[in-house]
Parts: structure tokens; C-alpha cells; sequence
């Protein structure tokens, strides 16, 4: 498909002949083939490849890593990724993972949702950071974006050599077309895409707006469950990967590549979503988070949130995630006694929550869904006054069932460096502040 026309007079990518289909398990050893016979047997390198095809090898940790965190996948493509033009440096847009240009406040801070552009806008045209620690070079560390599109990607592919990209969808579907297959998700579904692979991404509903982090360090996965036994929270088999799917397009297309924090540009003249065959456990994957299994107290208190995570990036440390990925999903809340939202805290981790779907328990109003808060390392927070209000007047005789709700956070070890444009942005809510405001002091020391 030739492309020659300006960016808004791109053509429609091309359509959805079926729907995805996927395999599952987390971080299996997968084999897949859209063609019979396209993946050698017994040898990932024969001296010639079925098919005419050429291997390629994406590795996505050292190769003398242990084998439980060793991942890798071998590619059988129509043309090695090494065939495009050179990179030039690209406009950023309000992508940066510079987390030092602002003065990090210690204020609490809240958003609304960012609007849907007027303009033409893509995927990776749509991004916004937000806040970021860490950097792309140490590998360690992560920026947390927002993004809203109204387009698909159709004569350009994206590729992100700083990390992992962990996607929350509030708003729309995402189509994304991979080196390694199609993947489609909806709000209330997550998507990770590894570091290193090519795709594009398509809006199948005109319109698409979510929460993106991306992970620098050490790639996500799921927690061990200890006392919890060998079921529980996310299972794995309810992670998805797609089967092989291969684009055989020819073009002026566009490559771009994040590196470094800052976004590069090569002509390309084909798709390199042209992998016929791979094997290997070093993909992309889908998860449902309403397949979560949640567990919680069923006689008095709440656990800390850590019962609610999903996917974690360890750090070097021993047990201390330096990124965890928590859901708040529908949930039954049966501690009797107990004041049942999220109590008042202060916390060393870091934690930046967007809303999906519904309404959040511990905010009875302007933490709305597509918009975010962001409660740094030791910043004192909590439920608001109306929450605070109804909750110790309910009775807690009763179980309390919490439906159509899902909250979530990128909780992180080390604070979190707001960007120069989530501080100044015109949808910062610079009276949150107030929501604590109207607590009042209930204390009389003759009343024990
Ligand atoms: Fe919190």
C-alpha cells in the first residue's frame, strides 16, 4: 500500500477480517504459525527457513538469565528487522521522561480526564506524561502517561526500547497489530506490550483514552501467593497471547522508536508486522480484570492493598516491588465493626490511581473515571468527609456488595516526579484539598 497523502488524508488501515484468537498462560513457552510447517522444528536456525523466511531472535533479558525470568521469542519473518532507513530524531510531543524539569510537589493531587483531541491524533500522538522516576538508561524505574486518540495507526508502527508498556483502556477499544499477532482490548482489560516490539495501534471506536505505565525495570509478573495457596488473585491461565499474524504490506511507512526518552523516526518500506511463525514466552499478553480473583477480610479490618495486585516489577531488593499494578475491582465487604473504605494513610510507596469504570469507594464525588490522583511518597490522604460521614454510621452487620467499579493503581516504590504539564494542566483540580476540609473533630475526652 503506497502512502503518499498527508496525515489526515491517511487511508483506513485495513479491517478486522476476524477476531483475535488467542493462547494462554502466563509467560509460556508458546509456538504458533499462521502458515503449516513456518516453524522449523528441532532448531531455531536452520540454514534455510520454510517459506523463504528469515530468524530473528528478540531477546528481552540477558541470555544468562535464570530460567524462570529468562524470556525470549525467536521470529520467522518475510524480512529481518534491520531493514529500514535511519532514525531521526522525532517531536516529542508532551512525552518526556525528563521527571527533573518540574519541582516535585508534596501537595495531593487530582485530575480530570483528559479530553478527546479535536485534531487528528494517534495513539502515539496522544501521549501525556505524567509522572516518572527512574530513567530509560539505569532501567529502573517508570513513566506513568495518559493517552487519548482518535485515529488508527495505519502507515506508521511504534516501537518502545525503554520498557515494558503496561495499558489501561477507560475509553474505547485498542487494536493493537504486532510483530507476534493481533491483540483487542476494552475497558476493564489490560494490555503489555514488551520492550522492544514493533506494532501499531488501531481505535475501532473512533475514539480511545487510557492510562499507560511504562516499565523500565525488570518486566512485570505475577506475585507468589504464600499463604494464599496456589489459586488466587490473577490466575494464569486467564492471560492471553496471540497467535501468529502476518502483514505482507509494502509502503512508505514510518518506524518510530523510543529510545532514550526521546522518540526517532525511520522511513520504513514494508510492515514489519511481517512475522509469519514464533515461538518463545517474550510477547505480548491480555488480561481481563474483571477475571480477578479477590480476596479480602471476611471478619474484621481490611488487608493492606497488596491483596489486590495484579503484576508486579520486582525490585533488586528482595520482596519490595518497584512497581505494583493494584485493581479495586466489585467486591463483597463483610468486616463486621470496621470502617470499611480505605483508611487514612501515609504511605513511603508512591501511588497514582486512575478510575475505569464507576465510582471509587473512598471518594464520594471528583475522582471520576479517565481521571487520575497521584499521592506521593509519605502525603497524607484518605477518604473524604461525606465517605467518612456514611461509613462509620453504616451498619456492619450486613455484608456490602461494591459493583461497577474499577479503580486501579500504579503504585511505586520510589516518589513519583510530577511533569511540568500534569502540574500546570487545566485539568489539575486545585481544590481537591478541600475534599478533606469538612472533616470534623468528633474527639470529647469524657466520652471513651
Ligand atoms: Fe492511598
Amino acid at each position: 500500500m503506497a502512502v503518499t497523502t498527508s496525515r489526515s488524508e491517511r487511508p483506513a488501515a485495513p479491517a478486522a477480517a476476524t477476531a483475535p484468537r488467542y493462547l494462554t498462560g502466563f509467560n509460556n513457552e508458546f509456538a504458533t504459525e499462521a502458515l503449516p510447517g513456518a516453524l522449523p522444528v528441532g532448531r531455531n536456525s536452520p540454514q534455510r527457513c520454510p517459506y523463504g523466511l528469515y530468524a530473528e531472535q528478540l531477546s528481552g533479558t540477558a541470555f544468562t538469565a535464570l530460567r524462570g525470568a529468562n524470556r525470549r521469542t525467536w521470529m520467522y519473518r518475510i524480512r529481518p528487522g534491520a531493514i529500514h532507513e535511519p532514525f531521526r530524531r522525532g517531536d516529542n510531543g508532551r512525552m518526556t521522561n525528563d521527571f527533573g524539569a518540574a519541582v516535585a510537589t508534596p501537595n495531593q493531587l487530582r485530575w480530570g480526564p483528559l479530553p478527546i483531541p479535536s485534531q487528528p491524533t494517534d495513539f502515539v500522538d496522544g501521549w501525556v506524561t505524567m509522572a516518572g522516576h527512574g530513567a530509560p538508561d539505569a532501567m529502573a524505574g517508570c513513566a506513568i502517561h495518559l493517552y487519548a486518540a482518535n485515529r488508527s495507526m495505519t502507515d506508521r508502527f511504534f516501537v518502545d526500547a525503554d520498557g515494558e508498556l503496561l495499558i489501561v483502556p477507560q475509553l474505547g477499544r485498542l487494536r493493537a497489530v504486532t510483530e507476534l499477532g493481533v491483540l483487542e482490548v476494552e475497558p476493564q482489560e489490560i494490555l503489555v506490550l514488551p520492550r522492544g516490539l514493533r506494532f501499531r495501534v488501531e481505535v475501532p471506536d473512533g475514539r480511545a483514552r487510557g492510562y499507560m505505565c511504562e516499565n523500565f525495570g525488570a518486566y512485570l509478573r505475577l506475585p507468589d501467593l504464600g499463604p494464599i495457596g496456589s489459586n488466587g488473585l490473577a490466575n494464569p491461565r486467564d492471560f492471553q497471547y496471540p497467535v501468529a499474524h502476518y502483514e505482507e504490506r509494502a509502503g512508505r511507512f514510518e518506524l518510530v522508536n523510543k529510545f532514550l526518552g526521546n522518540l526517532w523516526v525511520a522511513e520504513i518500506g514494508h510492515s514489519p508486522c511481517d512475522v509469519v511463525a514464533w515461538h518463545g514466552n517474550f510477547a505480548p499478553y491480555k488480561y481481563d480484570l474483571r477475571r480477578f480473583n479477590v480476596i479480602g477480610s471476611i471478619s474484621y479490618d481490611h488487608p493492606d492493598p497488596s491483596i489486590f495486585l495484579v503484576l508486579q516489577s520486582q525490585s533488586d531488593t528482595p520482596a519490595v516491588d518497584m512497581i505494583d499494578f493494584v485493581i479495586f475491582p466489585p467486591r463483597i465487604l463483610a468486616m463486621q465493626d470496621t470502617f470499611r473504605p480505605p483508611w487514612f494513610h501515609r504511605n513511603v510507596a508512591s501511588e497514582f490511581m486512575g478510575l475505569v469504570h464507576g465510582a471509587y469507594d473512598a471518594k464520594a464525588e471528583g475522582f471520576v473515571p479517565g481521571g487520575a490522583s497521584l499521592h506521593n511518597c509519605m502525603t497524607a490522604h484518605g477518604p473524604d468527609a461525606a465517605t467518612f460521614e456514611q461509613a462509620t454510621r453504616a451498619d456492619t452487620s450486613k455484608p456490602h456488595y461494591i459493583e461497577d467499579t474499577m479503580a486501579f493503581m500504579f503504585e511505586t516504590r520510589l516518589p513519583l516526579r510530577p511533569t511540568r504539564y500534569a502540574l500546570e494542566a487545566a485539568e489539575l483540580q486545585r481544590d481537591y484539598y478541600t475534599c478533606w476540609q469538612g472533616l470534623a473533630k468528633h474527639f470529647d475526652p469524657r466520652k471513651p
